[in-house]
């Protein structure tokens, strides 16, 4: 099978470009970067060489459609939804990595501060959790971000039970920089952010939508969350620390059990060992989501700790993993890997 990405100078297009390189069923047809440029990949990215070169193609539907069999957007918001039209209405399989088709437009607009993509085109794309169905919808599948990713894999079999939620569930989220893509700002900048740590866009982080809309998916009532964001200086990962009030009439023991069995079949989430919490440096590299439980009895709450590398889980590894579900290949292919350690 024949793919094409658009935005594959980013770094998620690259991420797209090393995992896709060894699956045993695509091949990497073109590479789109959609701004000006002509310098090869291999000089702007030395790590390439001598593996690509020369995939660089224009922009062009027509052509994309006729030679490629599935288009990645590895682009910023509001930039899919600018390029997407042709494909969609000739409903050719897309796996966009940005946030323009996750959200109803008004929502969009209030959150994305940016104008949304038509509603008709809305419409047609499928939210694509990996874990929940994700490849099985449309032929166009809206991957989802990182965090809402972290946060939702931890929250799914929460929200899908019956146990009660009666209050704000509390997400307090890192991330490393690479979240941030490759441009650097003077947040990120490494003088700055080299043994720093700060807290940024409070209550107001794009994901927030996302995840709440899920969330009701689930259960409708799902009170809304209270989700912060921090950078800190590691290159890769989100880890995502969960407190949820459980009251003191709560069986850990019976939740970590059903918690451990609704993962059961799902290849990339790995329940820890109970008394044992994940960390970063266990996913890094894979497209592994890893969760640990701990519950306090004396104050009633349940702590959720859930690590993704952003650029895998959180971004490439799950699109490729949405593209094997949606082609119905083997959904650990290309992704079976040990993830990087130390
Ligand atoms: N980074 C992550 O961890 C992560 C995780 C999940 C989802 N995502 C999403 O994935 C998408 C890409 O993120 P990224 O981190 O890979 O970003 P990035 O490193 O900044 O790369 C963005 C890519 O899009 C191109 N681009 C930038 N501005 C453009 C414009 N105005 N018009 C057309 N193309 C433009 C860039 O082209 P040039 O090279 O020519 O500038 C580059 O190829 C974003 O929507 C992001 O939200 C990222």
């Amino acid at each position: 099978m024949k793919v094409a990405i658009a935005g594959a100078t980013g770094y998620s297009g690259l991420e797209l470009i090393r995992l896709l390189h060894q699956h045993p069923q695509v091949k990497i047809h073109s590479l789109h970067r959609m701004q000006q440029g002509d310098a090869p990949l291999s000089e702007l990215y030395p790590h390439l060489a001598h593996i690509y070169t020369d995939l660089f193609q224009p922009f062009d539907p027509e052509a994309i459609m006729a030679e490629a069999d599935l288009l990645f957007f590895a682009t910023p918001s509001g930039v899919t939804s600018q390029h997407a039209a042709p494909f969609i209405e000739a409903d050719f399989p897309v796996i966009d990595l940005s946030g323009d088709f996750r959200l109803p437009k008004a929502v969009y607009e209030a959150w994305y501060h940016k104008p949304a993509a038509e509603p008709e085109h809305l419409e047609k794309a499928h939210y694509g959790l990996a874990e929940n169905g994700g490849g099985s919808g449309a032929t166009f599948i809206s991957n989802p971000g990182c965090y809402a990713t972290a946060a939702l894999l931890a929250l799914k079999p929460l929200a899908e039970s019956q146990y009660s939620v009666n209050e704000t569930v509390i997400i307090d989220a890192k991330s490393g920089l690479s979240g941030a893509g490759k441009n650097p700002t003077a947040t990120s900048h490494f003088s700055r952010m080299n043994g720093n740590m700060q807290l940024y866009k409070p209550d107001a982080h794009q994901h927030i939508p996302e995840i709440e809309q899920q969330l009701q998916k689930w259960r409708r009532g799902f009170p809304a969350i209270q989700f912060q964001t921090s950078l800190i200086p590691v290159t890769r990962g989100i880890f995502a620390t969960l407190y949820i009030k459980m009251g003191l009439d709560f069986s850990f023991k019976t939740f970590y059990s059903y918690y451990q069995q609704h993962y059961q079949q799902a290849p990339f989430v790995r329940v820890q060992p109970e008394g044992t919490l994940p960390e970063l440096k266990q996913v890094i590299g894979s497209n592994f989501c890893d969760i640990g439980l701990v519950y306090n009895e004396r104050t009633g709450w349940l702590t959720i700790v859930s690590v993704i590398d952003n650029l895998v889980k959180g971004a490439a590894g799950q699109a490729i993993q949405n593209m094997n579900r949606y082609f119905h290949f083997d959904e650990q292919a290309g992704l079976d890997f040990v993830p990087l350690y130390p």
